[in-house]
C-alpha cells in the first residue's frame, strides 16, 4: 500500500515537472518570438511611441481621399493625391512631432516632384513609413449593419513587398458599432478580435509592427459614455486575449483605440470625464507590455482631439504606455482646407499642419497650454465606408 502511494507520489511529481517544463518551453517561444525580426519590432514600436511624438494617419483609400479633395474643389486624380501627400510629408520639421506616417498602398510607392521617394523623405525626417494592409469593411450577415474587416488573403506576401519598399509598420482597422439595440453582437466582437490577431501575427512574422485598431465607433444615438466604456473594455479584452492566443508579442505592437465618448446625440463630455473613463477602460483591459496607445481622432474636432489627449495625460501622468495620437482628420482637415489645391497656399497649409502636430505632441506629454491653432471647430464626421478599400 505504502509502496503504491510512493509510486503515485513520484509519478505525480514527474507529471508536475513535465507540466512546468512544457510551460517553460511555451514561455520561451513566446518571449523570444522566434521571428528573425523580434528585436527590431520591439525597437520600432518603442521608437514610434517615443515621448512627445505621434502618428500621422494619411492612409485614406483613393475613394476617400477623392471625396476629401473634391470637398475643396480638387479633382481626384493620382497626381493630385500625390501632391496632397507631398505637402504633408515635406512639411519642414514635421519629424519633431511625428514618428510614423501611415500610407495607402498607392502612396507608399509614390515620389515627390523632385523625384525623391516618399519613404525616403519620411525617413529623412525621422518618420517611419507605415502601410494600411486591410482591404476595407464588409457588412456581416444580419440587419444591424455590423462589420468585419477584410485583407488576410495574400497578406504575408504583401507584408514582404511593403517591407522591401521601406514600410516598418502596418495598420488594420476593425470597427465595432454600438448604440443600437443588439449591437455589438458577440459575433461582431469575436470576429473583429480574431481578424486583428491573425493580422498582427502575420505582420510580426514578416517584419512589420502591427497597429491593432479596434475602433468602437462614435455614432448616432444618445448612449452614455459609460456604455461606450463598457463595450470598449469588452472589445479590447477580447482583442488582447486573441493576440495572446496567436502568440503576438505585445512589446512589438501599437494599439490604436477610440477614446470613450458618449453618442453623437448626447451632450459632449468634458475632457476630464473623457480622460477619467478612458483611463479606467485602458487600465482594465490593456497590458502594460504594450508600448503605445495611439488614439484615433474618430470624428472629434481638431481642438477636442487635443484637449482630450491633454486631459488623458494629466489624469494619468505615470501611465505604463505612451498615451499619444494617430490622428487622420484631426491633423489633416484644416490643412486640406487651407491648401485647397493652390500652390500659393502650400506653405500656409504646411504651417497649419505643423501647428496641429505640435499641439498634439504637447498634449501627449500633458504640456499643451493653448491657444489651439484651430479653436472651436465642429465634429469631422464621415459615413461608414464599407465594401471598398476602407478608411
Ligand atoms: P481619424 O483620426 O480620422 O479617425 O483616422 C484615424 C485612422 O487612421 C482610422 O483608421
Amino acid at each position: 500500500m505504502q509502496a503504491k502511494m510512493q509510486t503515485r507520489a513520484v509519478s505525480g511529481r514527474a507529471a508536475a515537472r513535465s507540466r512546468v517544463s512544457t510551460t517553460k518551453v511555451v514561455c520561451r517561444a513566446l518571449n523570444s518570438m522566434e521571428s528573425p525580426y523580434a528585436e527590431e519590432l520591439k525597437k520600432t514600436a518603442a521608437y514610434i511611441s517615443q515621448k512627445g511624438k505621434g502618428i500621422l494617419a494619411s492612409d485614406e483609400s483613393n475613394a476617400t481621399t477623392g471625396k476629401r479633395l473634391e470637398s475643396v474643389g480638387v479633382e481626384n486624380t493620382e497626381d493630385n493625391r500625390r501632391a496632397w501627400r507631398e505637402l504633408l510629408y515635406t512639411a519642414p520639421g514635421l519629424g519633431q512631432y511625428i514618428s510614423g506616417a501611415i500610407m495607402f498602398e498607392e502612396t507608399l510607392y509614390q515620389k515627390a516632384r523632385d523625384g525623391r521617394q516618399f519613404v525616403d523623405i519620411l525617413l529623412a525626417q525621422g518618420i517611419y513609413p507605415g502601410i494600411k494592409v486591410d482591404t476595407g469593411l464588409q457588412i456581416l450577415p444580419g440587419d444591424k449593419g455590423e462589420t468585419t474587416t477584410q485583407g488576410l488573403d495574400g497578406l504575408a506576401d504583401r507584408c514582404k513587398a511593403y517591407r522591401k519598399q521601406g514600410a516598418r509598420f502596418a495598420k488594420w482597422r476593425a470597427v465595432v458599432k454600438i448604440g443600437e439595440a443588439g449591437c455589438p453582437s458577440t459575433t461582431a466582437v469575436l470576429e473583429n478580435a480574431h481578424g486583428l490577431a491573425r493580422y498582427a501575427q502575420i505582420c510580426q512574422e514578416n517584419g512589420l509592427v502591427p497597429i491593432v485598431e479596434p475602433e468602437v465607433t462614435l455614432g448616432p444615438g444618445d448612449y452614455s459614455i459609460e456604455e461606450t466604456a463598457f463595450w470598449s473594455e469588452r472589445v479590447y479584452s477580447h482583442t488582447m486575449r486573441l493576440l495572446n492566443e496567436y502568440g503576438v508579442v505585445l512589446e512589438g505592437i501599437l494599439l490604436k483605440p477610440n477614446m470613450c465618448l458618449p453618442g453623437l446625440d448626447a451632450p459632449v463630455a468634458s475632457p476630464q470625464l473623457v480622460a477619467e473613463v478612458t483611463t479606467r477602460t485602458m487600465m482594465r483591459s490593456i497590458p502594460p507590455a504594450v508600448p503605445g496607445i495611439h488614439f484615433l481622432s474618430g470624428g472629434m474636432s481638431e481642438e477636442e482631439s487635443t484637449l482630450n489627449l491633454q486631459a488623458l495625460n494629466e489624469a494619468c501622468p505615470n501611465a505604463p504606455w505612451a498615451l499619444t495620437f494617430s490622428y487622420g482628420r484631426a491633423l489633416q482637415s484644416s490643412t486640406l482646407k487651407t491648401w485647397a489645391g493652390k500652390e500659393s497656399n502650400w506653405a500656409a497649409a504646411q504651417d497649419i499642419l505643423l501647428k496641429l502636430a505640435k499641439a498634439n505632441s504637447e498634449a501627449s506629454t500633458g504640456s499643451f497650454k493653448g491657444p489651439h491653432p484651430v479653436p472651436g471647430g465642429g465634429r469631422i464626421l464621415q459615413a461608414l465606408r464599407t465594401g471598398g478599400a476602407g478608411k
